[in-house]
C-alpha cells in the first residue's frame, strides 16, 4: 500500500512530539511536513526537539525543515492529511482553510469539537459518528475535519461506554491532571511544585459538553447528545504525565461491582475488531491491586508496542445501591491527544473516508 503523506502542525509542542514518534514509522502514513511558530521556522526538526522530553525519531524525520504554519506551506509539501497540535486560537481558521482545500484534518484543538458536522471521536466509544464527516467530504471536495476530545474526556468516555448498558443517569467526576496537559510552557514550577490547583480554565465545561456529544446517538447526519447529568471538578497536580479521574456513576437501579468490573474487562470495540495499528488490544485495563492505577506505574498501559499509552487503566471499583465508583487513568498526550488522533485517522482510512494521494 502506498503511504499517505501527512503533516504535523505544531510539531515542537508536547503533543506534536508524540505525533512525530507515532508517525515516524507508521504503516499507512509518511511524515512529509512539520510546522511550528515563526521562532522555529527554518530549523531542522531534530535540532529543534533536541531538549526536554524529545522523542526518538529517525534521521529522515529529524532532517525535516520546520515550515511556516500556513495552508500554502502544507499544501505545497504534498501532504493530504494534517495532524493539528496547535493552540485553539491558531488552529480554528487554519483548519477550515485546509478543509476548503480538500485536506483531511485530524485535530487536538478544541476549536471545532462541537461543530455539528464535525465528529468528536473516541473510536472505541462512537466510531459511527465518523459518518458525519461524509457531509463535509461532499461539501469540501474530499476535505474534512475530525477532532478528538479533551484529554480527560478521552478516558472518561471510554470508561462510561461499556456502562451504558446499565443506563447512565449521572456522573460525578473529580480530575487530578498532569502538568503536561497545559502544554510546553503551561504551568510555572513555582506554582505547581508541592501544590494542587483546584481550577483549570474552561475544563469542567468541556467535560460536560464533550462527554454528552461522544455518548450521543447518531441519526443519519445528526447527533443527539446523551442526557446524562455530569458534575465535574478539575484540578492540576504535580505529576508529569497522566490524568487520574475519580468517578462516581449513578444508575436507575442497583448494579454490583462485579458486573461493572466484568463490563470493563470484556470491553472491545471497532478499533480492536479492525486491529488498527495504534489500537490497544484491550482498551480498558482493569487493575487488580487496590492502590492502582497510578500515573507513575500505569501511564504507558497498552499493547502492542505502538499502542503504549493508548489503554485506559481502571481500578478500585466499588458499588453501593445504584451508584458505583472507580478511578481511571488516561495518558493525556497519547490517548488524550496524538495517539487518539492517529487512531481516528487509521479508522478513517479503513472505512474509506480518507483516500490516498
Ligand atoms: N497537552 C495535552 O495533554 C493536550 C491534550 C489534548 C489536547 N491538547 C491540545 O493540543 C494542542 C497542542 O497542545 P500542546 O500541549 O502540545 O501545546 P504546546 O506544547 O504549547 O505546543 C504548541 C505548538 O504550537 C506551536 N505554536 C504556538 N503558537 C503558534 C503560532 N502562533 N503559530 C504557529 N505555531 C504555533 C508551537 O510552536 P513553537 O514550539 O515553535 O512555539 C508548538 O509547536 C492544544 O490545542 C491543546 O489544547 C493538548
Amino acid at each position: 500500500m502506498k503511504k499517505i503523506k501527512v503533516a504535523i502542525l505544531g510539531c515542537n509542542g508536547l503533543v506534536g512530539r508524540q505525533f512525530a514518534r507515532l508517525l515516524d514509522d507508521h504503516p499507512y502514513f509518511e511524515l512529509s511536513c512539520v510546522t511550528a511558530s515563526p521562532s522555529s521556522q527554518g530549523k531542522q526538526y531534530g535540532e529543534a526537539i533536541a531538549h526536554g522530553s524529545e522523542p526518538n525519531v529517525s534521521e529522515k524525520t529529524g532532517s525535516l525543515v520546520i515550515r511556516k504554519t500556513a495552508a500554502a506551506a502544507v499544501i505545497e509539501s504534498g501532504a493530504r492529511v494534517a495532524f493539528s497540535a496547535l493552540p485553539a486560537a491558531v488552529a480554528g481558521d487554519l483548519e477550515l482553510e485546509l478543509r476548503r482545500n480538500g485536506l483531511a484534518v485530524f485535530s487536538n484543538a478544541s476549536s471545532h469539537r462541537l461543530d455539528a458536522q464535525v465528529p468528536l471521536l473516541v473510536p472505541e466509544a462512537n466510531a459511527d459518528h465518523l459518518e458525519l464527516a461524509r457531509v463535509q467530504v461532499r461539501e469540501f471536495h474530499g476535505g474534512f475535519i475530525v477532532t478528538n476530545s479533551n484529554c480527560s474526556v478521552a478516558g472518561l468516555a471510554m470508561a462510561l461506554k461499556p456502562l451504558t448498558v446499565f443506563s447512565l443517569r449521572a456522573v460525578v467526576v473529580t480530575t487530578f491532571q498532569a502538568i503536561s496537559g497545559a502544554g510546553q510552557r503551561g504551568v510555572a514550577a513555582w506554582d505547581i511544585l508541592g501544590n494542587v490547583i483546584p481550577y483549570i480554565d474552561n475544563e469542567e465545561e468541556k467535560i460536560e459538553r464533550e462527554t454528552r456529544k461522544i455518548l450521543g446517538t447518531r441519526t443519519g447526519e445528526r447527533i443527539q447528545d446523551h442526557e446524562l447529568e455530569i458534575y465535574p471538578s478539575c484540578s492540576r497536580v504535580p505529576v508529569r504525565n497522566g490524568h487520574l479521574l475519580s468517578v462516581t456513576v449513578e444508575f436507575p437501579g442497583p448494579v454490583g461491582a462485579e458486573a461493572i468490573a466484568a463490563a470493563f474487562s470484556g470491553f472491545r470495540a471497532q478499533p480492536q475488531r479492525m486491529a488498527l495499528p495504534t489500537a490497544p488490544r484491550r482498551p480498558l485495563l482493569l487493575q487488580g491491586n487496590e492502590d492502582r492505577p497510578q500515573p507513575l506505574l500505569d501511564v504507558q498501559a497498552g499493547e502492542p508496542e505502538r499502542a503504549r499509552g493508548m489503554a485506559v487503566s481502571v481500578g478500585r471499583v466499588r458499588s453501593s445501591g445504584n451508584r458505583c465508583s472507580f478511578f481511571l487513568l488516561v495518558h493525556n498526550t497519547v490517548r488524550g491527544a496524538a495517539g487518539g488522533c492517529v487512531l481516528n485517522a487509521e479508522l478513517a482510512l479503513k472505512t474509506n473516508l480518507l483516500r490516498g494521494n
